[in-house]
């Protein structure tokens, strides 16, 4: 330093980068420590923990040694060295911050659009499916209505909804929020109506009367068939115990086939997680939706979603996928919140909704 005599020059220029050493490994012992706690298994404490210290204290404290060093640069003779530190801190926490920014606000607020098709010999029309879940807003407001307005311009005929509806900061009354999110299904009208069934975050649904619910029609533990002009269509709801545990859905689904035995149906069972599907890989279903998963939230490149809370292989946990007899879609959803505290992040994993076109098997076209 400036008060160290000219000749310590390696003395010098080694108390200079000692700030950014020390950083560099405190940063990854901290971060050896988070995956030894369990961040991977995971641990929700600790990925909440791993968050903070990688995104938002981390990167102040680069800012802070970056101006620093550029204060420094006034009274040292190692211009260029301390020059070089102090544009490698700032740079490295502006751009933690601008990936910060990214994961919590530019891929939730994605919303892809999906587009996904079966072809079947049951009907003889095409028919349009929204299949989109896990809203779980913490307060409804501008994004949530972009989400509508994409579905509304995609003029589905029939939307199915797989739970997670609100998930509310403790100021926000329920009561209030739901009339809100309630508007805004009132604005897509699908000729064959809406369904949706309960998710992990809505128990003050479960008191509310159909009245009270609609233009939503709650299929948990129900079932519902329509006829049109291209066929019939079948459609079965798990409830949330049912849909995370595969031997209670298979009791559900054996009821329900029994009583819709002829298969003409379209077969379509909704449930909250995607558990259910493990024992319907035999079963004469045509179409298994659900979410939960968010899609893990967090791809990592080469080791796939972090968290999908099921226990389902992490190839069904995001996106469709045919897992027997019948296919099984699973989104990753609209909301990034989730509940014990996850930060609501998301990389490599957009929020999404899909469009899934049952077309007749002869029909090359929609
Ligand atoms: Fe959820």
């Amino acid at each position: 330093m400036f008060f160290l005599e000219k000749e310590n020059k390696f003395l010098r220029a080694t108390i200079y980068l000692l700030p950014v050493i020390i950083l560099g490994v405190f940063s990854l012992t901290k971060n050896l420590r988070f995956i030894s706690l369990g961040m991977l298994h995971p641990n929700f404490d600790v990925i909440f923990e791993s968050y903070r210290f990688n995104l938002i204290i981390q990167p102040i404290l680069l800012v802070f040694f970056g101006l620093i060093y550029l204060i420094l640069l006034k009274f040292v003779d190692e211009i260029k060295l301390v020059l070089c530190l102090a544009l490698f801190c700032l740079i490295s926490g502006i751009a933690t911050f601008a990936f910060q920014y990214y994961v919590t606000v530019v891929e939730p607020q994605k919303c892809l659009i999906k587009y996904e098709t079966i072809t079947t010999d049951k009907l003889t029309k095409p028919i349009s499916i929204v299949h989109f879940t896990d809203i779980q807003s913490a307060g409804i407001g501008e994004y949530e209505a972009s989400v509508f307005k994409k579905i509304s311009a995609l003029s589905p005929d029939l939307i199915l909804y797989t739970g997670d509806f609100l998930q509310l900061n403790k100021a926000l009354e329920f009561d209030n929020q739901w009339e809100k999110l309630l508007k805004l299904f009132k604005q897509v009208k699908p000729r064959f109506g809406i369904y949706a069934v309960f998710g992990d975050t809505e128990r003050e649904l479960y008191s509310k009367s159909v009245e009270a619910i609609k233009p939503i029609k709650m299929l948990s533990s129900k079932s519902e068939s329509f006829e049109f002009e291209g066929g019939k269509v079948s459609l079965h709801g798990l409830s949330l115990y049912q849909s995370k545990n595969p031997q209670w859905a298979m009791r559900s689904v054996e009821k329900w086939q029994e009583a819709h035995s002829d298969l003409d149906y379209f077969r379509i069972i909704m449930g909250h997680a995607p558990d259910y599907a493990l024992a319907l890989k035999d079963s004469e279903i045509d179409l298994c939706l659900a979410g939960h998963t968010h899609g893990g939230q967090v791809n990592i490149p080469f080791f796939g979603p972090l968290i999908i809370d099921s226990k389902v292989p992490k190839r069904w946990a995001h996106g469709f996928t045919q897992i027997g007899l019948p296919a099984l879609n699973v989104s990753a959803g609209v909301g990034s919140n989730r509940f014990n505290g996850l930060p609501p992040i998301r990389f490599n994993c957009p929020t999404e909704l899909t469009l899934i076109k049952l077309v007749p098997i002869k029909t090359t076209s929609y």
